[in-house]
């Protein structure tokens, strides 16, 4: 159990490649009490042929230490499409579990703590968007993968941050009802002939930017890159220089390797960055996302240990919801 766990020489040397890249996070001391659990968690993975599908906003310790797969809302989708491993622990939220389980249903799908959950899955119910039928006849919906197993069996395509305008663009229909981020909406409208319906949900963390923020940075950081994630506010997202996804965000650093940048999204992906990019000059506006920090390595253990908490969807709801998700996942392959 957790509290039996120490930092042996076994532990020290099995976990000092990793130290290596996280010494500027985790002081000395700090990963003594985290190496022991990233230990016996990577070896846990191997007795029970566990994958852990790491989300962009994990906190270093996880994202570096124990994730098998990072990356963002998509790549985490395609890759759980296909699993091989007989256990998935998803670090990230509840939703990206539920989409985990709805590609596994044959497999255990752990999350380390259901309570991770997200403001815009919140906002909507299936019940929601039966009405949202009754309203608009004949218009296809487009739901964002920030929802639950429920609202994604009512809809008829889905989508993530990384390929929505991809996605509104492929239907063949004038108009199309993009659910539940009034803001990512807000977005795809501005790369879209297609008159865009709404729902008045919203991204707790992305909506505390403003553009007040950025004008800010590029006073005090002459020359800064700003890239923001498309769940900002619009009024935000017009100052930014680049507008994308986690990952697409990533790659944009990768490829054109600001010297000065900024982050508008969730924090620990600049922490995240910054162990990858040592050299990168990175300021950081830090906006947790709370549900995000509910996974901790405690928590991963725990649940490898007991292979609980399971994700379970009603194999019905699974059914329908999953035809959303193939149909994204072809869209945008
Ligand atoms: P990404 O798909 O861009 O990783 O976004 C997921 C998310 O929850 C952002 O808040
Ligand atoms: Fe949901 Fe926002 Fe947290 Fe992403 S950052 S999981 S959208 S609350």
């Amino acid at each position: 159990m957790t509290n039996q766990l120490a930092y042996t020489d076994d532990v020290a040397a099995a976990t000092a490649p990793i130290y290596e890249k996280l010494s500027e996070q985790y002081t000395e001391s700090h990963w003594k009490a985290l190496a022991p659990l990233i230990y016996e968690i990577n070896r846990l993975k191997k007795e029970k042929n566990a994958v852990i599908l790491a989300h962009n906003y994990m906190t270093p310790d996880i994202f570096y230490g124990v994730g098998d797969i990072v990356g963002d809302s998509l790549k985490l989708a395609q890759v759980a499409a296909e699993a091989e491993a007989d256990v998935i622990v998803q670090a990230g939220v509840h939703f990206m579990a539920e989409t985990a389980k709805i590609l596994n249903m044959d497999k255990v799908v752990l999350m380390p703590d259901m309570a991770a959950g997200c403001s815009l899955a919140e906002s909507i119910t299936a019940a929601d968007v039966r009405l949202l039928r009754e309203k608009y006849p004949g218009v296809p919906i487009v739901t964002y993968v920030n929802t639950s197993a429920e609202v994604k069996a009512e809809s008829d395509v889905c989508c993530t941050s990384s390929n929505a305008v991809k996605i509104v663009n492929a239907l063949d229909s004038d108009e199309v009802l993009m659910i539940p981020d009034q803001y990512l909406a807000e977005y795809v409208q501005t790369h879209t002939d297609k008159k865009i319906y709404t729902w008045k949900g919203s991204c707790e963390v992305h909506e505390r930017f403003t553009p007040e923020d950025i004008k800010k940075y590029r006073e005090q950081f002459p020359g800064i890159v700003v890239l923001a994630h498309p769940e900002c506010p619009q009024d935000v997202l017009k100052e930014a220089d680049y507008t994308g996804s986690t990952s697409q965000i990533i790659n944009y650093v990768e490829d054109k390797k600001p010297a000065n940048v900024v982050l508008i999204t969730e924090c620990s992906m600049s922490d995240n960055v910054q162990v990858a990019h040592p050299e990168l000059n990175l300021v950081r506006p830090c906006q947790l996302c709370p549900h995000m920090k509910r996974v901790t390595l405690p928590k991963i253990l725990k649940s490898l240990q007991t292979l609980e908490p399971q994700v379970h969807v009603d194999p019905e709801v699974a059914k329908r919801a999953r035809k959303s998700i193939d149909r994204m996942l072809e869209l945008s392959a």
